[in-house]
């Protein structure tokens, strides 16, 4: 094991035996995880978009096991995860109109909301901000361990900071062994991208994360509502992206990464010309496609990410997609480019991170 100087902890792995009607050993388990987020450890545990890291929001030492478990930046916030609207008020200093209406549309649900922070919550959870990212996540597991808890579960996605999000358990053990005390065994995520964030401190809401919550369902429910330009394309060093996590090169595998983008036939056609040159020097190679291209590439690692008009499917595969390449020891990955509709905003969004916006249109 490659991390073996550093464990430190014994990472316990638990399997929910029936994530819909919870059984005896299932109750257990998530008590089990209760206490230790209460006493101030890490769990790792399902939730409807990815594998969440959680610990006590409320606790400031916890909060900072989890930026050391991750390797994360401590000025990068983490999301306050909640189980009903009556845990939002102690940690608010107020309730916009358009957060209120935004929570009866889509929580619980994969979208997160940027509030003005009370009091109670401390800067080392909001990366020392005056604003607190709040989320109210649909999964069963997610809700009961919050719920029994007791308190605001603060958790971002449970990968080493910079790797793709972890879309099953499997991956969160590859990350994060030896560096957590427990991890929650849901099974495979459903959405399988990190939930929308919308900031409604300020009268027009404004989109600082692209997720399944889409910027055309956020619209018909409060009007006007604007992107932050850091999701749009690269922010320059004197940027500053709202999302502090939107600076970083996010969702990166150990690849490098290239998107070629244009009609399907000159993308098969220039993926497959780099990929020979690249499989010509002795690298090795990985290519995304899809179900309607997978049998057009002669050469290479190929993995098909679903059938391009499914764009549910595509979201849900891209991490794990990303995760294989790594494990296969892919030096080079050509990824097909998608649709920036809908969803495909959220998985285009992704890609253009992972790929460092190194970006071919043909
Ligand atoms: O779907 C999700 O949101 C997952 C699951 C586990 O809930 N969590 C997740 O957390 O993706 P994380 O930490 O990987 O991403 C949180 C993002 C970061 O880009 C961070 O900068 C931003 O949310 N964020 C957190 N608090 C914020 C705040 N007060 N203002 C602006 N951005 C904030
Ligand atoms: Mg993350």
């Amino acid at each position: 094991m490659q991390n073996e100087t550093k464990k430190e902890l014994h990472t316990q792995m638990w399997k929910i035996e029936n994530p819909k009607d919870f059984t005896a050993h299932d109750r257990e388990v998530l008590e089990k995880a209760a206490a230790i987020i209460r006493a101030g450890g890490l769990v790792a545990f399902p939730t409807e978009t990815v594998y969440g890291l959680g610990a006590n929001a409320l606790d400031e030492a916890a909060a900072k096991k989890i930026y050391a478990a991750k390797g994360r930046p401590s000025d990068n916030p983490l999301i306050a995860h909640v189980s009903c609207l009556e845990e939002i008020a102690p940690l608010v200093s107020n309730m916009p109109e358009n957060g209120k209406k935004l929570a009866k549309a889509y929580w619980p649900g994969p979208m997160t909301m940027v509030f003005p922070k009370s009091a109670i919550v401390p800067y080392g959870t909001t990366g020392g901000l005056d604003t607190v990212a709040i989320r109210m996540p649909s999964d069963p597991i997610a809700a009961e361990l919050i719920r029994l808890s007791g308190v605001p579960i603060a958790a971002p996605s449970a990968n080493t900071s910079g790797r793709p999000s972890p879309t099953r358990a499997d991956h969160v053990l590859q990350d994060m062994d030896g560096k957590i005390d427990a991890i929650i065994d849901g099974g495979p995520v459903g959405i399988g991208l990190e939930s929308t964030i919308v900031d409604v401190t300020e009268e027009m809401p404004m989109v600082l994360r692209p997720g399944a919550i889409t910027v055309e369902m956020l619209r018909e429910t409060v009007g006007e509502v604007g992107i932050d330009p850091a999701i749009l394309g690269p922010v320059s060093a004197d940027v500053r992206p709202k999302a502090p996590g939107m600076k970083y090169r996010h969702y990166a595998p150990k690849a490098d990464l290239t998107l070629v983008e244009g009609e399907t036939e000159a993308v098969v056609e220039t993926i497959n010309r780099l990929a020979g040159e690249k499989l010509a020097e002795g690298r090795k190679v990985g290519i995304i496609c899809t179900d309607e291209t997978k049998d057009r590439y002669p050469a290479g690692m190929l993995e098909s990410i679903g059938a391009r008009a499914r764009q549910e499917t595509v979201a849900h595969n891209l991490y794990a997609v990303l995760r294989d390449f790594d494990d296969r020891g892919a030096e080079y990955i050509f990824s097909e480019g998608f649709s920036e509709d809908n969803l495909g905003r959220a998985i285009m969004n992704r890609l253009n991170k992972a790929a460092g916006y190194h970006i071919l249109k043909v």
